[in-house]
């Protein structure tokens, strides 16, 4: 992705083995372009917990970080794996690449390289889920008049910035764009976080893509006036009947496009497929965040970040960080492998390996 011409990734070691890793601070995105430094894994998992670094994608690949300056820092790796683990408890690629790690280091392998390995797989398969999906956009851009753009709604961020690059449901816009099939996203400024409207209105920007930020209940109305062509979210955990964890809102959106014929895809590379776990709805742990981020907005104001209260002093609020699509109204998963359906036949035949991984499977690292 390139951020004013220039080619960046989300994180990036200072040097060669480098203990200290570099990352762009979200927090400050869409207003300041931030490089922040975190020079040990303390300070990565607060980089996690405090958001300046987000998306199910992306908090892995920093968290293999954060395993490979634990060990630097000649830490228990067992014990900064659950400090890690415990920093967002919904979205399953931090725990997959920190057990990933910790499995490496049980086998003496260079955390190093494998902290690099977590991160370039992870635009490796983001590249591939464009190469996939792109299939469904130009399906849609054959049937539409000439010159007349696909309309797609989006929910939250899984583009470039959820991950090292790219994105999940960005991918296949993107590639999109850049074969020159006219596409237009609707971007749902996501509540309370207002990811969409920070975060993935200036990734689409800084791309050249067409997008329009619409307050997070329109996309109903749009859908009953046939003004979405195709829905495209991320995930944050999958279980493997296929239904879908992700940001809070998206549910309301998969029952809108169900309602009105509109074809609903969840974009997510395996390592957000969770293989333990099959009722999304009961089983997907849900991160209920500070109170303050639904009672305040953020935003600038003459130059200045400013966190005015919305409601009134001393209101309650809650704040449910995500929400669970049940398969059932998802059209289909692309993956860096494919596009499956929505269920454990679907997942199964795409990851055959996977059917030997049982939760018995995963390394004990919650009670050390
Ligand atoms: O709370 P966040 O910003 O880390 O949430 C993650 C998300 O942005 C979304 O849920 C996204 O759609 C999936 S992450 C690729």
């Amino acid at each position: 992705m390139r951020v004013d011409g220039r080619y960046f990734r989300t994180l990036w070691p200072r040097g060669a083995r480098s203990s200290t890793l570099c990352a762009i601070d979200q927090r400050e995105l869409p207003h300041r372009f931030v490089i922040a430094e975190l020079d040990d894994a303390a300070q990565t998992a607060q980089a996690i917990s405090r958001m300046l670094v987000r998306g199910a994608g992306l908090i892995g690949a920093t968290a293999a970080y954060g395993m490979y300056q634990a060990s630097c820092e000649g830490q228990d790796l067992r014990a900064a794996a659950s400090l890690l683990i415990a920093t967002r408890p919904t979205a399953v690629n931090l725990r997959w690449s920190v057990e990933r790690m910790l499995r490496a280091a049980d086998e003496d392998r260079d955390l190093y390289s494998e902290a690099m390995a977590i991160a370039d797989e992870d635009a490796d398969w983001c590249q591939r889920i464009g190469e996939h999906g792109i299939a469904l956009i130009r399906d849609i851009a054959r049937r539409k008049p000439a010159g007349e753009a696909v309309n797609i709604l989006t929910h939250c961020n899984a583009g470039w910035l959820a991950f090292v690059d790219f994105g999940s449901a960005t991918a296949p816009i993107y590639r999109a764009h850049d074969e020159g099939i006219a596409v237009h996203v609707w971007v749902d400024e996501t509540r309370p976080r207002n990811q969409g409207a920070q975060l993935t209105m200036w990734e689409l920007m800084q791309h050249g893509v067409a997008c329009t930020l619409i307050p997070d209940n329109a996309g109903g109305h749009l859908m009953q006036h046939g003004m979405v062509d195709l829905c495209i979210v991320g995930s944050d955990r999958t279980t493997r009947c296929g239904d879908v964890g992700n940001k809070i809102g998206t549910y309301l959106k998969a029952l809108a496009a169900h309602d009105n014929g509109v074809p609903f895809y969840a974009a997510m590379p395996s390592s957000t497929l969770d293989w333990s776990i099959g009722d999304g709805v009961r089983e997907i742990p849900i991160e209920q965040r500070d109170a303050d981020e639904v009672l305040r907005a953020r935003g600038l104001l003459d130059g200045r970040i400013v966190e005015p209260l919305l409601a009134p002093a001393g209101a309650n609020a809650a704040n449910y960080a995500f929400d669970v699509t049940p398969a059932r109204l998802v059209t289909g998963i692309i993956t860096e492998r494919g596009i499956c359906t929505a269920s454990e036949q679907g997942l199964r035949d795409m990851f055959p390996e996977s059917v030997r991984l049982q939760p018995s499977d995963s390394l004990d690292v919650d009670n050390v």
